[in-house]
């Protein structure tokens, strides 16, 4: 008698245009809670190289591909990248980042519903030399009702009694030399192997 051929499981995600921005990743089926969705892959460069390869952009231009490992290491999922590239940022993601063994994992924080936006808070850092529009250049368009209007990290307040210091450069040749050095998206948690 002839074996029933194996049953294949809907894929768990697909990639298609998100309101969000451009592409974005969206659950094919129900994704529990726990789950490891994907490996962020991608060609492993220093940062040296990173900054490279981005540093004629025009500086209003925020979209990169770069994954932050770690002091050492990014991620430019731009060469030899997987369907992890498109994963949006959000503020009240359903995803996180974790790092394992120096690999990058997207891991469901939640159960996602089939049709929802996959999306990880991107965390990206901020500069004390940062110009005062970083974060209408790094605005974010994630729609949750707890949106930080920013894909930085959260500004972290000033002491109550420090004040300003007065801005030496213009925030435009500011902007410009930030850009010069792409923002990454920065891992959130790091797990041990079996964690
Ligand atoms: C890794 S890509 C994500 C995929 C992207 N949508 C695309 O089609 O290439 C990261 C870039 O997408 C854009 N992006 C991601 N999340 C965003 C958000 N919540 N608001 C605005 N832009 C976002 C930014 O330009 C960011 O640098
Ligand atoms: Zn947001």
């Amino acid at each position: 008698m002839k074996k029933a051929p194996p049953r294949r499981r809907t894929p768990l995600f697909e990639v298609r245009h998100s309101p969000v921005h451009g592409y974005g990743v969206f659950a094919a089926r129900r994704i529990r809670k726990g789950t490891t969705i994907i490996e962020y892959l991608g060609e492993r460069v220093s940062h040296k190289k990173a900054d490279a390869r981005y540093e004629d952009k025009d500086p209003h231009d925020n979209h990169t591909f770069l994954f932050t490992v770690d002091a050492k290491t990014v991620i430019d999922a731009g060469v030899n990248g997987n369907e992890a590239r498109y994963i949006n940022h959000g503020c009240d993601p359903n995803c996180e980042s974790t790092t394992m063994d120096r690999r990058i994992f997207i891991e469901a924080i939640r159960t996602i519903r089939p049709g929802e936006e996959l999306s990880y808070d991107y965390q990206i850092q901020r500069d004390s030399d940062d110009p005062p529009n970083v974060d209408d250049v790094y605005a974010c368009r994630c729609g949750a009702r707890s949106c930080r209007g920013s894909m930085l990290e959260a500004a972290k307040k000033p002491p109550k009694t420090a004040r300003r210091a007065p801005r030496k450069s213009s925030a435009r040749n500011s902007a410009a030399r930030k850009n010069a050095v792409p923002r990454t998206h920065a891992g959130n948690r790091t797990s041990r192997r079996g964690d």
